[in-house]
């Protein structure tokens, strides 16, 4: 009989040896709202202290910007991390990935030069592929739901997440099988796709000459693709530090956001730990980022839009890389006062323990702000977001009006610099969803944060992980 504390797992051991440091390898990182929230600025940030961000979920409907000394780079698939030299970047199995398109990401950054190689991008052997028959269907679906449409990214998410889960997918990990044999996997993928085109009466796309490119892309791609589970678990449990790079937001989530007014993946925490194959002992920090307002882009209900001139000062006119137009698809993103009743959901699904606001230099110039504590639906009140779509499109949000300020905190970098209104904000939201706020930003740029309880200046990115 083996003594008790041989029979305990190596995962647990790590677990408790870190317990021990008080640290744990793992933080997630997650959007609390409906995207966009700045996470890819975020991550850029504490990769600094970190040795591997690794992305678990979405594809090319992500676009994550980090401005770095007056470059702005924009993010697609490719995890926020490799603009860190000393950091690995991976790419997780719960992903879907366009191939030709992930090929074009690395050549643009490699312009701008970004070091990419196979020992600094790790793409799972699992994810799933998206072809171009995925993104006609993804099409000719937001064509014939009209009004009711989705108001997809249009780059084929949601068909390649349904061959996916109805077992009809090809996998990154097929790129690395003989030629002729990913050739004729590819062309059945789309030849599937084809018939599904064609009972909509659509045009069908040649399934050879589609292939074609996806060959070329595969040879290229071929020695980055391994198995991420694994190669998480030997790096967890040699210490190494690990960001989870979340995509979409809380909102959009298959499972728990506005259904059907979603992506088609797990953006939430749970999402981070099934989209990477690493299990949920080694994880520290679950840090939600929100807006200090709100944007949706797409359909779907938004119970705080606006239409007038503070919807406009949100978006901006679009002169700044950070004005609120998509950064995949630059569509207008809708805007409104900050939801605290999505932020309170947000914190209860993905169990956070910190929140960020990010964007709080926008808020500056308006004499009030306006915060949504609850929703009034059909004379309830809703602390929390109600079942059903239909409730949420008839929720009244219960404001709570707060002073703004008219300073530019752009240049703030210690909670003290901040205005008094400012930091009165930031404390509410704390209180109203129950979570610390610790880190606002004032400004797209790496440097541009405001942590609190320093008074020495910006503490590294390693104090604060
Ligand atoms: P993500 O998808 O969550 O990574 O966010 P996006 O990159 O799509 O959109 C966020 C936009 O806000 C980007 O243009 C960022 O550069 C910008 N941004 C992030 N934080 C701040 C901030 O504190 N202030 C300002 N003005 N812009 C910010
Ligand atoms: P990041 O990672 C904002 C939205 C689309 C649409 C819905 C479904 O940059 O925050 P899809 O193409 O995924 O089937 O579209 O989800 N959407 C996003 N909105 N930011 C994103 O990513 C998004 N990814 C998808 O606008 O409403
Ligand atoms: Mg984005």
């Amino acid at each position: 009989m083996p003594a008790k504390t041989q029979t305990v797992g190596a995962t647990y051991q790590v677990a408790r040896q870190n317990k021990k440091k008080d640290t744990m390898p793992i933080t997630i990182l997650i959007g609390a709202q409906w995207g966009d929230e700045g996470k890819g600025r975020v991550v850029d940030w504490l990769a600094a202290s970190a040795d591997i961000v690794a992305r678990y979920a979405g594809g090319d409907n992500a676009g994550h910007t980090v401005a770095l000394d007056g470059e702005v780079y924009k993010l697609h698939m490719i995890p926020s991390g490799i603009l860190h030299s000393d950091v690995v970047s991976v790419m997780g199995n719960g992903m879907v990935i366009n191939p030709v398109n992930l090929v074009r990401e690395i050549n643009v950054l490699r312009k701008m030069g970004v070091d990419i190689t196979p020992e600094r991008l790790v793409i799972s052997s699992r994810a799933h592929i998206i072809t171009p028959a995925h993104i006609a269907l993804d099409k000719a679906r937001e064509l014939a739901l009209g009004d009711n449409k989705i108001g997809t990214t249009l780059r084929g998410i949601g068909p390649a997440y349904l061959d996916k889960t109805g077992r009809a997918g090809i996998r990154t990990g097929d790129m690395l099988l003989d030629v002729e044999e990913y050739a004729e996997r590819l062309v059945n993928a789309i030849e599937l796709s084809n018939e599904d085109l064609r009972s909509q009466g659509l045009g069908t796309l040649d399934a050879r000459e589609a292939a074609h490119s996806y060959l070329e892309a595969a040879d290229f791609l071929r020695p980055y693709i391994r198995d991420v589970s694994i190669y998480l678990y030997q790096a967890l449990k040699a210490g190494k530090k690990v960001v989870c790079e979340g995509a979409q937001g809380t909102l959009l989530d298959i499972d728990h956001g506005s259904y059907p007014f979603v992506t088609s993946s797990s953006p939430t925490a749970g999402g981070a730990l099934t989209g990477l194959g690493v299990g949920p002992l080694f994880v520290e920090r679950v840090l939600g980022v929100a807006k200090a307002f709100s944007t949706r882009v797409g359909g779907g209900p938004m119970p705080t839009e606006l239409h007038g001139d503070i919807a406009q000062h949100f978006r901006g006119s679009g002169v700044n890389f950070w004005d609120e137009f998509g950064t995949t698809t630059g569509r207008p993103r809708r805007c409104g006062w900050l939801d605290v009743v999505m932020l309170r959901y947000a914190v209860s699904v993905n169990g956070l323990s910190e929140l960020m606001l990010t964007k709080m230099d926008i808020l500056s110039g308006l004499d009030e702000l306006q915060l949504a504590t609850a929703y009034e639906i059909d004379g309830d009140r809703y602390d929390y977001p109600p079942v059903t779509n239909e409730q949420l499109e008839r929720a009244k949000p219960v404001y709570e009006t707060m002073p703004g300020w008219r300073e530019d905190i752009s240049n703030c970098r210690h909670f003290s610099d901040l205005p008094a209104a400012a930091r009165d904000y930031i404390r509410r939201v704390s209180q109203l969803c129950d979570v610390p706020i610790d880190m606002v930003s004032v400004g797209p740029e790496r440097d541009q944060l405001v942590l609190k309880g320093t008074s020495e200046g910006l503490p590294t990115a390693a104090q604060a992980m």
